[in-house]
């Protein structure tokens, strides 16, 4: 089994001071919960706070950098900048930057490039519209976005051609702050094409790269989607901004080890 990773992200949200709360908060669930991973994703300007408040095994993420390394890029923050001030994760591809900021599958390709390049951790996000899954184009859809991205990242390493390590997250853009998450069945669905994809690049790197769901997790629903063995954590919107819902969604993922263990020695 795969260490679960549970990640907020809290987009464009929260003061100083409500900030300051939520890391502290998600802190100290890392801190309880040594067996999972946890990371949390404030806007930029609360990057260098909530790493001076942070201490222990919580991971600090970005929710988007740059195409480029540095230069005249007025208004761009570098994935080395976000290395310098204590990240390690950063998200690349959320559906809200592809839709409303029109970034192609090649930019995402080209910042998940520079996140490796800065030593962290990209959280490649894909997912299909609401269109494109009645016309029963999600693998299409997702494949593209998946591929448009690791293509490149396995060329860059020319002798070994292996992946980097990285994340994926599954978000169907429907289930993004509707309320209507996907059920299990078709999140576990998606996350094992995209897992077959994967494996048809790299077969050694396959098992152990993180799949997580995302879009209308919450501290209803957070159990049922972790029972499905191909779901190994989740990137959390909304409720990562309630201190008390995301801290639930963790323990969720937390107790969903537990329960595997069981089902295997039972
Ligand atoms: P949501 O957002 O949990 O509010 O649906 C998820 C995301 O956009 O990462």
């Amino acid at each position: 089994m795969r260490r679960p990773f549970v990640i907020g992200n809290w987009k464009m949200n929260g003061t100083i001071e409500s900030s300051r709360e939520l890391v502290a908060s998600a802190d100290e669930q890392a801190r309880s919960l040594p067996e999972i991973d946890i990371g949390i994703c404030p806007p930029f300007v609360r990057i260098a706070q909530s790493a001076q408040i942070l201490g222990g095994p919580l991971q600090l993420g970005a929710q988007d950098c740059a195409r480029q390394s540095e230069g005249a890029f007025t208004g761009e923050v570098s994935a080395r900048m976000l290395q310098e001030h204590g990240c390690r994760l950063v998200l690349v591809g959320h559906s809200e930057r592809r839709t409303l900021f029109g970034e192609s599958d090649a930019d995402v390709a080209q910042k998940a490039q520079q996140a490796i390049e800065a030593g962290l951790v990209p959280v490649i996000c894909v997912g299909e519209s609401l269109d494109e899954r009645d016309a029963g184009r999600t693998e299409e859809r997702v494949g593209c976005q998946l591929d448009a991205v690791l293509h490149p990242l396995q060329q860059a390493d020319k002798e070994s051609e292996s992946l980097p390590e990285l994340v994926i997250a599954y978000e169907p853009i429907w289930a993004i702050g509707t309320g209507l998450s996907a059920t299990p069945e078709q999140a576990g669905e998606v996350h094992a094409f995209l897992r077959r994809r994967i494996e048809s690049r790299d077969a050694k790197a396959a098992p152990r790269i993180r799949i997580l769901y995302g879009g209308s997790v919450g501290e209803n629903n957070a159990r049922e989607l972790f029972s499905e063995s191909e779901i190994d954590g989740a990137l959390v919107g909304g409720a990562s901004l309630d201190a008390e819902k995301f801290a639930k969604i963790c323990q969720a993922a937390s107790r969903s080890i537990h329960r595997s263990e069981s089902d295997r020695s039972g």
